[in-house]
């Protein structure tokens, strides 16, 4: 199984929005990475929509079909959105108003279980692939399958912001464990969140892993080597 590359361009939009103007823009970045060797686009519709807008879903699940995944988290409005622009695939991961970034995977109380179920159902009949982003913990993996995803999306925030070799050894020895459970469990596993050009590939080793969810790194590499170099630059090292 080769390694699959999922470029996260929430950044170009974070730049554009910067200035609140029309450049970068999104989508020509999606077909520049995508031509750089990216396997996808991953774009995070965040509620607050201050990188990522409704507009850059509708566009980019339109100019690139089958080629979109759509974070978003659990919540009616998203799923509305995520049923009216109908990426190939979804994410659905935990949102905090005001946070910096996602902080970890979902907590999966007995009223999350409950929407998620009904969730992924009505995904799933708009033949939208659902993934959930967990920690990389054996009840998480379980639970991520008892609902009906399809993937679990491993989060590696613990892993990439380990401190010494030792802690990052004991990370990745989690991420591991969690993926040969998800396997079992006949789940797609991915990984993603604060993996750059120096902790990718351990990650990327793992035997069961299918596909890797990378942006800040690759998008702030971009500006030194330019984004086409950056996508290059990941994509050899998995
Ligand atoms: N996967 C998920 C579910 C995320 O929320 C994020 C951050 O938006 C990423 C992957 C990418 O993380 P990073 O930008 O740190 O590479």
């Amino acid at each position: 199984m080769t390694l699959q590359l999922g470029v996260n361009i929430d950044h170009v939009a974070t730049l554009r929005q910067a200035r609140r103007a029309t450049v970068p823009n999104p989508a020509r970045a999606a077909r520049v990475c995508l031509k750089a060797g990216a396997d996808y686009i991953v774009i995070h519709l965040r509620r607050d929509e201050r990188h990522i807008n409704r507009k850059d879903v509708a566009q980019l699940c339109k100019k690139f079909p089958g080629k979109i995944h759509l974070e978003c988290s659990v919540s009616p409005a998203m799923e509305k959105a995520a049923l009216t622009y109908k990426p190939f695939s979804v994410c659905l991961v935990p949102e905090k108003p005001g946070e910096v970034t996602t902080t970890g995977g979902l907590k999966f109380t007995p009223v999350v279980i409950k929407r998620l179920e009904k969730l992924i159902k009505r995904l799933h009949q708009k033949k939208i692939i659902v993934s959930l982003f967990v920690s990389p913990v054996e009840a998480d993996i379980r639970t991520a399958a008892q609902v009906g995803a399809d993937i679990v999306e491993l989060c590696t925030r613990d892993y990439s912001e380990a401190t010494t070799a030792q802690a990052a050894r004991k990370q990745l020895s989690l991420i591991k464990s969690a993926s040969r459970t998800a396997a079992r469990l006949g789940l797609e596993v991915h990984a993603g969140h604060g993996l750059d050009y120096q902790n990718v590939r351990a990650v990327a080793a793992v035997k069961e892993m299918a596909c890797m969810n990378i942006g800040f790194s690759i998008l702030a590499q971009s500006i030194f080597v330019g984004l086409p170099a950056a996508v290059r630059q990941m994509r050899e090292l998995l």
